[in-house]
């Protein structure tokens, strides 16, 4: 039998950890894949994905900027990718039609809850950005039972359009970026914005980081160090990023495409090593 094919789609992309984790996961059951990483600039997304799958792909994962145009692609959409408008993982199914699926908001919450050990529950959440990034995690926080979700964006439209798609205003609702420093503290700060991919440093007031605040930021490496120290600046009880979110999200996409639940831990504790 041919080896398995996977692959992940972004741009940029030869720094991704993916192929990693996913050869990592599969050694723990003995399985033989074949695993690479994919650069495609947008306008050749949609027929590097085409050519991938007719060529025997079984299985994609969609970083950025690509995880619009995966979802637009795709021929069935899970629920989760539906309410996020966005896809990280594409599986060809036995029929050749193509599934999007998005597990981003799910390893979120699984490494917040689980490997960090933080209930959510009843906790007051600000989410900064409104982009691909803030629509795949905010459903989730809600879902996770935080008491409040308050968005803020840059741009406050955008942050309206993720409000208004939640459609709970009782939970989720939004303020102005400008008003940062008057909008009180919060339990979890969530930086969902792409500044520090950008390479640009947030300007944000401490006063936003409540007794024992949990800070994450959704990227890791370089691209969280800004909003890290600034947490850590503010003496918030808690600065992750995102990397156990990253292993948490791969291991729903294995578990997807091997029918199998790897252990994240020790990937995760292997690649936190070689990070330090
Ligand atoms: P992603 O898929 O990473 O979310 P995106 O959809 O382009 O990428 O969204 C980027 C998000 O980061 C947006 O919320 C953007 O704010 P705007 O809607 O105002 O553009 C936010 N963002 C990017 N750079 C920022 C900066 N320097 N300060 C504040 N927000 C920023």
């Amino acid at each position: 039998m041919p080896i398995a094919q996977f692959a992940v789609f972004g741009h940029p992309i030869s720094h991704s950890l993916s192929p990693r984790i996913h050869q990592a996961f599969a050694q723990q059951f003995g399985i033989e894949l074949e695993y690479r990483a994919v650069d495609a600039a947008p306008a050749d997304f949609a027929e590097a994905v085409r050519r991938f799958f007719a060529s025997g792909g079984r299985g994609a994962n969609v970083t950025l900027p690509h995880k619009a145009a995966a979802f637009a692609l795709a021929d069935q959409r899970s629920a989760a990718a539906t309410r996020a408008g966005s896809a990280n993982v594409l599986t060809r199914l036995p029929d050749g039609e193509l599934a999007a699926h998005n597990t981003d908001g799910a390893g979120m919450v699984r490494d917040i809850t689980e490997r960090h050990d933080l209930d959510l529950r009843g906790h007051t959440a600000l989410l900064l950005g409104a982009g691909g990034a803030a629509h795949g995690v905010a459903w989730n926080l809600l879902d996770a039972g935080v008491e409040t979700l308050t968005i803020v964006n840059r741009s406050p439209e955008a942050a309206d359009v993720l409000a208004d798609a939640i459609g709970d205003p009782a939970r989720a609702h939004t303020r102005y970026w400008d008003d940062l420093a008057h909008i009180g503290s919060y339990d979890l700060i969530v930086n969902a914005t792409s500044a520090g991919v950008l390479g640009v440093a947030l300007q944000l007031p401490f006063s936003l980081i409540g007794a024992r605040a949990l800070c994450y930021d959704l990227s890791y490496g370089s691209a969280a160090g800004s909003f890290l120290a600034w947490a850590k600046a503010a003496s918030a009880r808690y600065a992750v990023d995102g990397l156990g979110m990253l292993v948490e999200t791969a291991a729903d996409a294995f578990e997807l495409w091997h029918g199998r639940r790897p252990e994240t831990e020790p990937v995760y504790q292997s690649l936190r090593q070689q990070a330090a």
